[in-house]
């Protein structure tokens, strides 16, 4: 049988037993896990809607190791690619302890702020653009600004068949400022 796929899920260690080498990880998401917010629509790594954030610890040169944050498409991504690493699905940006609402708010910031610029739009395409805005969010907090072209690059995987992008795009900038 496989080896066990550790990761690491609202600051908690996650394991899981025989899951197949070839399983992808939106399907141990939805059908293993019944953790259905993260979607799957074209199944072959081209419209963002099954978005989810990794978190890898990386070395800079002399400095502390880092969290860096990635958002990719679990449609096309092996569950055992994802050992050992930090992940987080549109469940989890109300659910993980260690993100920090801001104070009296029950949203993340980058839901508030969808909410705000109107930029909710239909259930398919929605948590893909949450999550591609959350790891763009993380990566960035506390400093450094995000510009026009960084918010556009971020989104950049995300399809929306009703070409509603305005108000996603301006929901980004809006919160990276
Ligand atoms: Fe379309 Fe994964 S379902 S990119
Ligand atoms: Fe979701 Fe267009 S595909 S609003």
């Amino acid at each position: 049988s496989p080896r066990p796929l550790h990761f690491l899920r609202r600051g908690q260690r996650v394991t899981l037993h025989d899951v197949p080498p070839d399983r992808t990880l939106l399907e141990v998401l939805r059908e293993d896990l019944h953790c259905t917010g993260t979607k799957e629509g074209c199944g072959e790594g081209d419209c963002g809607a099954c978005t989810v954030v990794i978190g890898e610890r990386v070395q800079d040169t002399d400095g502390p190791a880092q969290l860096r944050y990635k958002a990719i498409n679990s449609c096309i991504r092996l569950a055992h690619s994802i050992d050992g690493m930090a992940l987080w699905t549109v469940e989890d940006l109300t659910q993980d302890p260690h993100l920090h609402l801001p104070a009296g708010k029950d949203l993340h910031p980058v839901q508030e702020s969808l909410l705000q610029c109107h930029g909710t739009q239909c259930g398919f395409c929605t948590p893909g653009f949450v999550m591609s805005m959350f790891g763009m969010y993380q990566n960035h907090a506390g400093g450094s600004q995000l510009d026009r072209q960084g918010a556009q690059e971020a989104l950049s995987g995300n399809l929306c068949r009703c070409t509603g992008y305005r108000p996603i795009l301006e929901a980004a900038r809006h919160m990276a400022t």
